[in-house]
């Protein structure tokens, strides 16, 4: 099966949409504005089975929103797209991500990520909706920071490479 990853479109807003609320996400807060920093996973046939979201502020970003639809969960999916978004992060100057989650922190501490105090992160993660508001303060509180080794960073890299990110992936299921 082929599967493509690519910035958010706007007609892809009531799929992703229904993604996250059928995997019991939040969505309340989620305008056009902010899935307009999505990369959404569409199968061959067009059908969106994953999305995940970064709210950028400055040199850091709050990494939300991670879905894959139940049938194709456990073939890689969900690893590919938390990669993507730190690709996508990267080449925007973003050094740290944080982000809450109720549902998959050990999936997050096996991709590098870190546990941290909810009081310790930075102004601007602190002040996110879904930090003031959306997710619930039993939440664990993760964060990654992102290296920047042999990679080139910043409005540059991400002006000259001029078009969005587009990669396909190929698995057997
Ligand atoms: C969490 C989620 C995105 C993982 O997607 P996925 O495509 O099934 O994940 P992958 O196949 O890439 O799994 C990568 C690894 O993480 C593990 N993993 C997957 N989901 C996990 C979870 N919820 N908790 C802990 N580990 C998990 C897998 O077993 C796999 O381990 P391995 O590399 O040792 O084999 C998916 O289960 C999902 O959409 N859940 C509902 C929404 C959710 O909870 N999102 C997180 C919001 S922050």
């Amino acid at each position: 099966m082929d599967v493509k990853i690519e910035p958010f479109a706007v007609d892809e807003e009531e799929e992703v949409l229904r993604l996250l609320f059928e995997a019991e996400l939040p969505t309340e807060d989620l305008t056009v504005d902010k899935l307009k920093g999505f990369l959404v996973a569409r199968r061959e046939d067009g059908c969106v089975i994953g999305a995940i979201g970064i709210e950028a502020y400055q040199d850091v970003g709050l990494l939300r929103s991670l879905v894959v639809h139940p049938s194709h969960r456990g073939k890689g999916l969900g690893k590919l797209l938390t990669n993507e978004l730190e690709t996508f992060a990267r080449e925007r100057g973003i050094k740290a991500l944080y982000l809450l989650t109720t549902t998959a922190a050990d999936f997050f501490l096996k991709l590098g990520y870190q546990v941290t105090q909810r009081a310790t992160v930075p102004g601007p993660i602190a002040r996110t909706e879904e930090f003031k508001n959306v997710c619930p303060a039993s939440a664990v509180c993760l964060y990654k920071e992102l290296a920047f080794a042999n990679h080139r960073f910043g409005l540059d890299a991400a002006y000259s490479r001029g078009a969005q990110p587009q990669r396909e992936y190929h698995n057997a299921g």
